[in-house]
């Protein structure tokens, strides 16, 4: 792709976003964007990484924080084990790399959380090594300029783009290479209804040429979503509400939920205050949430039981689903 790599970078001079996480080569300050941008689209993730960064400037105050304290702020991002690996690295940077930022590739990919993609943009972002990062935007690219039959989401197509992409990536400005194809799979090479006439990599690019846009990038096929129910407890006693803590591992790792009834608990007779779908990745929820006279003959399967008075509920973090819960409550 050596031909088109000087319009791919005359293309970004004019045309890029200009986005905070582009204009610093601080470390700590692009991993953030990386790791919030890994759960967000731009626009909503620009918010979480302004607050993240006014909470915890430094690396040691992530360190230092406490959980609750990490969870809140990225609180409706998802995926809060994210949030944890986060904290992880920090104190890892602090205890293993006294406190420096690791300014190389094998170093930077040994923190918690951190995989290749974010690996390669810190080290050319921040250090200017010739790396490739190569996330969504950058494979769907190169898939559709080379024609790639691998599925995406296979380890052989980032093996080989990751070897190809080594080689093309010019050794002198590097991290703007990598920024360009970004911006480019955002902004130009989209998923439906790419814009080649003003692409940059119009020239070679092999999808444009046979028309076949459409049929790349190649997609195994998905996993089937499982179904699957939780029933809620709202159990309230003078102005409080029951809470559990979920055990520190999984998805919900550590955040608060009302606490959840077992699968034997007699329903029929119970009234059910809201129902909510919820969606991750291979799960389709379905929420019910009923009201529970006391919590005396229940058997709850929780962890940590908490009385929370309602005027406190959010200070405690919690997840999307049960935050749809608290707003159609009125709590939020
Ligand atoms: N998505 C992931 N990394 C990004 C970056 N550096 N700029 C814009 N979007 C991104
Ligand atoms: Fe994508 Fe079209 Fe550019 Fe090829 S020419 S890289 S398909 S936008």
């Amino acid at each position: 792709m050596q031909r088109v790599i000087p319009k791919l970078l005359t293309w970004y001079s004019e045309n890029y976003r200009q986005l905070p996480w582009r204009e610093t080569q601080n470390p700590y300050h692009i991993w953030v964007s990386e790791i919030i941008l890994q759960q967000t689209r731009v626009d909503q993730g620009l918010s979480y990484y302004y607050r993240f960064l006014d909470k915890f400037p430094e690396i040691h105050d992530l360190a230092h924080a406490s959980e609750a304290e990490i969870l809140k702020v990225w609180q409706g991002l998802g995926y809060y084990a994210r949030a944890r690996n986060m904290q992880k690295a920090a104190k890892m940077i602090l205890s293993t790399f006294n406190g420096v930022f690791p300014l190389n590739y094998t170093e930077i990919l040994q923190l918690p959380g951190v995989g290749n993609y974010t690996a390669a943009a810190i080290a050319s972002f921040a250090f200017k090594l010739p790396v490739a990062a190569i996330d969504g935007n950058v494979k769907r690219v190169i898939s559709r300029f080379i024609g790639i039959d691998t599925p995406i989401d296979k380890m052989a197509f980032l093996k080989s783009t990751q070897q190809y992409l080594n080689e093309q990536i010019p050794r002198t400005n590097p991290d703007i290479f990598n920024q360009a194809m970004i911006e480019l799979g955002a902004m130009v090479c989209t998923p439906t209804q790419p814009k080649c006439l003003s692409c940059a990599l119009l020239d070679e690019c092999y999808a444009a040429r046979e028309a076949k846009q459409n049929l790349y990038p190649v997609v195994a096929k998905k996993q089937k979503a499982t179904n699957w129910t939780i029933n809620y407890a709202l159990v309230e006693n003078a102005g409080e509400i029951l809470l559990s803590k979920r055990e520190s591992k999984g998805i919900w790792g550590g955040l608060h939920e009302f606490p959840q009834l077992s699968e034997k608990y007699p329903l029929e007779k119970e009234k059910k205050i809201a129902e909510f779908e919820h969606k991750l990745s291979h799960k389709n929820i379905t929420a019910h949430l009923f009201k529970i006279d006391s919590d005396s003959h229940l058997s709850l399967e929780n962890k940590d039981l908490v009385w929370v008075k309602l005027e406190n509920i959010n200070f405690f973090p919690m997840h999307k689903l049960m935050l749809k819960f608290v707003e159609y409550l009125g709590w939020k």
